[in-house]
């Protein structure tokens, strides 16, 4: 056995707190794993005098964040505060201290990750963060160094535990939306302010991490086309039903033809037999593509305390085996610098609800909208009510500006009442 190795813990909440028990429950194994018996130093906190059903001593506890993480001796940073600061500051005082830092915060990773990683490799330490994706889900881990040998092109699935939460609770229960981000809340899902989740910041985050790993390329989260689930209505979610589909809020990033990288997050339809449709609760899914390996499927606890803190323990064990040898992990992959495209050149399908006047021409005057933007219809199913009918149009894959035209366009005309619903089809 080496000599103890502490850890500083910035952060006890709902993933902090799990960390701690964990830390404390598996203390001999971790020791055996790592060559080394691992030493709580200190956890910084907002608000040291609150009570906590952690198994430590009160005194650890501290709301001087700076003075822990730059205390002699320290070798291991956990970081669960989340946001930008004083996480950034805490981290990088960290690296400056010889610190090697384990985080699960994507926001940061996805907003400044550069950063981090240069500090990082200045001093000569590890940063780590499968947690920051994918909840419990090894989904960093295998693109960072399984899949080093191959070539991603594409990465798409459910990466927000919350809104997969909310939209399950809707399709399955006729759950209200405020009813169920209630309920993802009160299980430790959401981020501290939940329009992280329900506006989709959090995935966008996951999703500019992913593609940075998947393509080599620092991808941030401002490069990535971002849609939430606020405006996903109950009508929505019915049209989806009644085309057998199911409506998820997907990460997608892809390679396009052209060797550029597009991402995206957005509500989609994808169809019930799709393996992502089965995807329940608070769980997630991703699907990689490479061209060696073909298609590979990750999927488990996407959120939540103690799946979170099994990834973030699992870092941990990484980086103090590293520590122990004297040596670094892997640091950052973005050699390739490929652009990104913006989400117009996206090639993607749409569903249309449109409640129009049931007339003869009204078919015919649609269609010619949706030629004119040479987008190609794939179905078309009408519904009659009276004076009114329904048109529920799906289309062909074509550009997404093109598509966003069209519907544009379709709002102009007279014989247009409503544009009832509309969503990208995914999944076919
Ligand atoms: P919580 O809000 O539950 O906990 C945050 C913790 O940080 C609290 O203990 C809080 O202290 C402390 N804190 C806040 N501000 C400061 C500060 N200025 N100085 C010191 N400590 C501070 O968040 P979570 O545990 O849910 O999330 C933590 C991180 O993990 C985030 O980056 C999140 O995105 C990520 N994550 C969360 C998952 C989840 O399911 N919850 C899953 C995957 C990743 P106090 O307790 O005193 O308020
Ligand atoms: N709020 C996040 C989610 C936590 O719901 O997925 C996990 O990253």
């Amino acid at each position: 056995m080496s000599k103890p190795l502490n850890v500083a813990l910035l952060g006890c909440g709902a993933v902090g707190t799990d960390v701690v028990r964990l830390l404390i429950e598996h203390a001999d194994d971790l020791a055996a794993r790592i060559g080394a018996p691992l030493e709580l130093a200190g956890i910084a906190v907002r608000r040291p005098e609150k009570v906590r059903d952690v198994p430590v001593d009160k005194s650890l506890f501290t709301a001087d964040g700076k003075g822990l993480v730059t205390k002699e001796g320290i070798d291991l940073v956990i970081e669960v505060i989340g946001g930008i600061e004083p996480a950034r500051s805490l981290i990088l005082a960290a690296f400056e201290n010889g610190a090697s830092v384990v985080t699960a915060n994507k926001a940061l990773l996805a907003e400044d990750g550069g950063t981090l990683f240069a500090a990082a490799e200045k001093h000569g330490v590890d940063l780590y963060f499968e947690a920051a994706v994918g909840g419990a889900i090894p989904l960093v881990r295998p693109l960072r160094e399984s899949l080093a040998g191959d070539k991603v092109h594409k990465v798409l699935g459910i990466v927000n535990g919350t809104t997969n939460y909310i939209l399950d609770k809707m399709d399955s229960y006729g759950a209200s939306y405020t009813e169920a981000l209630d309920e993802a809340t009160a299980l430790g899902y959401a981020e501290p302010d939940p329009t992280a989740d329900v506006e989709g910041f959090d995935a966008a985050a996951k999703a500019a991490i992913l593609a940075s790993l998947a393509f080599h390329t620092r991808v941030l989260a401002s490069d990535v086309h971002r849609e939430g689930i606020t405006d996903v209505t109950a009508t929505d979610v019915a049209s989806a039903k009644a085309m057998g589909c199911v409506v998820k809020l997907l990460a997608i990033a892809e390679l396009s033809e052209d060797n550029r990288v597009g991402v995206r997050v957005h509500p989609a339809m994808i169809p019930r037999s799709h393996p992502l449709a089965s995807v329940r609760e608070a769980y997630n899914a991703v699907f990689v593509e490479s061209a060696a390996a073909g298609q590979l499927m990750f999927y488990g606890q996407g959120a939540g305390g103690a799946p979170t803190a099994s990834a973030v323990l699992g870092d941990l064990v990484t980086v103090a085996r590293n520590r122990v040898q004297g040596i670094r992990g892997i640091g950052e992959s973005t050699y390739a610098q490929l652009e990104v495209h913006p989400m117009g050149d996206t090639r993607t399908r749409y569903h249309v609800s449109l409640d129009v006047d049931d007339k003869a021409g009204v078919l015919a005057a649609v269609a010619d909208v949706f030629a004119q933007h040479d987008v190609s219809i794939q179905t078309v199913r009408q519904e009659g009510r009276g004076e009114d009918a329904q048109l529920v149009i799906v289309t062909h894959e074509a550009a997404d500006a093109a598509l966003s035209a069209t519907v544009d366009d379709l709002r102009e005309l007279d014989i247009v009442r409503d544009v009832s619903s509309l969503m990208r089809v995914e999944g076919e």
